[in-house]
């Protein structure tokens, strides 16, 4: 696997792939990579020829007080994975490479609406971040095909709409959420949790599948099962940020005929925020 810092080495060995009509997959992260990390490479390799994988912790999508001084950085391991997966070229660069005139003054790329609502509100000017950053990373790549998470869905959609809106040949994967054997969604912010907290943490999900079910089965009150919901993880110790029921394709409040659903939280364990969701297909919408 060869590793590089900067664009310019970056666009050489890409520029000779697809000199060669050789398809490139991109697979972007912030590093500290977990199964759920390499489970991407691995659909990513199936997609393409080549594949690339960028470890940036991006400091635009960081809101006011949040972690990124703190984030693990642990290159020397992740890479040693990422070779043993397979990856081609590992692309690593310094936030001056990304953002030559400064963070705080880079062109931003915006996706209004899908960015202010849920983990956008709570989080302001965070997506606007990750746009940015993912518009800059699929620049300098020039891949065919990129894959994401859905664990980050709204980020997902928000990366898809970005792409649609500013025409980029690039395909977008989104692959299903990887768990422990418990439930717990695979994050790098997992590491953050006490042993208390740990055990607890499962609780999310628990409460998203039992919203679920109520969901497919009985109820369609959605605002009623959402506080309901909150109330589970109140109970399990978590401290609720949101719950919401939205249309899948667009985020929106569902309308009555609407059949294919996610519900989304997110919810507090001491410092750590932590993400989850659910798709859910009705399959007698009213
Ligand atoms: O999901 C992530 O790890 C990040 O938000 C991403 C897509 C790499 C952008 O920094």
């Amino acid at each position: 696997m060869q590793t590089v810092h900067t664009i310019a080495q970056l666009r050489a060995t890409v520029d000779q792939w697809r000199g060669r009509r050789e398809r490139v997959a991109f697979v972007p992260t912030m590093g500290n990579l977990h199964e759920g990390h390499l489970h991407l490479v691995k659909r990513a390799a199936r997609a393409a020829d080549r594949v690339v994988v960028s470890i940036f912790v991006n400091p635009t999508q960081f809101t006011e007080g949040e972690d990124f001084g703190t984030y693990p950085r642990t290159l020397k391991q992740d890479s040693l994975k990422l070779a043993e997966s397979g990856v081609h070229l590992l692309f690593a660069p310094e936030a001056s490479e990304l953002y030559p005139f400064g963070a705080e003054h880079t062109t931003q790329v915006l996706v209004p609406g899908l960015s202010d609502i849920l983990c956008g509100a709570s989080r302001p000017g965070h997506f606007a971040g990750v746009a940015t950053v993912v518009a800059k990373l699929f620049n300098a790549v020039r891949p065919h095909v990129a894959v994401f998470g859905e664990k980050d869905y709204q980020q997902l959609l928000v990366v898809r709409r970005m792409v649609a809106d500013l025409c980029l040949p690039i395909e977008i994967i989104g692959l299903p959420t990887v768990r422990e054997p418990d439930g717990l969604a695979l994050s790098s912010r997992n590491g953050y949790l006490s042993t208390e907290e740990r055990a607890r943490a499962p609780g999310l999900y628990r409460a998203l599948r039992w919203a679920g079910e109520v969901l497919v089965t009985a109820k369609r009150d959605y605002q009623a099962l959402c506080a309901q919901a909150s109330e589970m993880l109140v109970e399990g110790g978590l401290r609720p940020d949101y719950v919401s029921i939205r249309r899948a394709d667009d985020l929106a409040e569902p309308q009555a005929a609407d059949s294919r659903l996610i519900i989304l939280a997110a919810a507090w364990l001491g410092q750590t925020r932590l993400i989850d969701n659910l798709p859910v297909t009705l399959k007698n919408p009213e």
